[in-house]
């Protein structure tokens, strides 16, 4: 067991905990942060996305001792979050009423705000390429891809 600081959301939390830990275990077992979910364990369904700084991770391959300082952003993270790109993406998401079982909606989500966070004039490609990583047993693919192009609508 080791002590880490880690910047999570917007707080500072303490975690005591083996170095080696998957950073998704942290957050749902350590901080209750449960929205990030458990897929496959090993960074091929996507539904562990997490934000480290601002990229897409996945959180079940990524060890606790390997985050330093960079900032940890979940799902819990962006529902508070008011910034426009954020609430763009929610919007868009029930607008087109994606979810269905829910379970992969928040990897969905954090991987679609990252993309356009850097690209926010996405073509279907640059979509295509970004979510790939993101299984949705339910098929949601189609409606995810409409509500990407709804909320780069509104950022352009
Ligand atoms: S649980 Fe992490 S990618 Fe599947
Ligand atoms: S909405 Fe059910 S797995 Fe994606």
């Amino acid at each position: 067991m080791a002590k880490f600081k880690l910047k999570i959301n917007g707080a500072v939390k303490n975690i005591d905990a083996d170095p080696d830990t998957p950073i998704l275990w942290v957050l749902r077992d350590h901080l209750d942060l449960v929205g990030t979910k458990y897929g496959c364990g090993i960074a091929q369904c996507g539904a562990c996305t997490v934000h480290l700084d601002n990229s897409a991770i996945r959180s079940c391959s990524v060890a606790l001792n390997a985050i330093g300082d960079q900032e940890i952003t979940t799902i819990e993270g962006f529902s508070k979050s008011s910034e426009k790109i954020e609430k763009i993406v929610k919007e868009a998401w029930l607008t087109h009423d994606v979810a269905q079982c829910g379970y992969c909606q928040s990897g969905q989500i954090m991987s679609a705000i990252a993309l356009l966070k850097i690209n926010p004039n996405p073509s279907d490609k640059d979509i295509d390429r970004a979510m790939m990583g993101n299984i949705c047993r339910c098929g949601t693919y189609t409606r995810i891809k409409t509500a990407i192009k709804t909320a780069a609508a509104q950022l352009t």
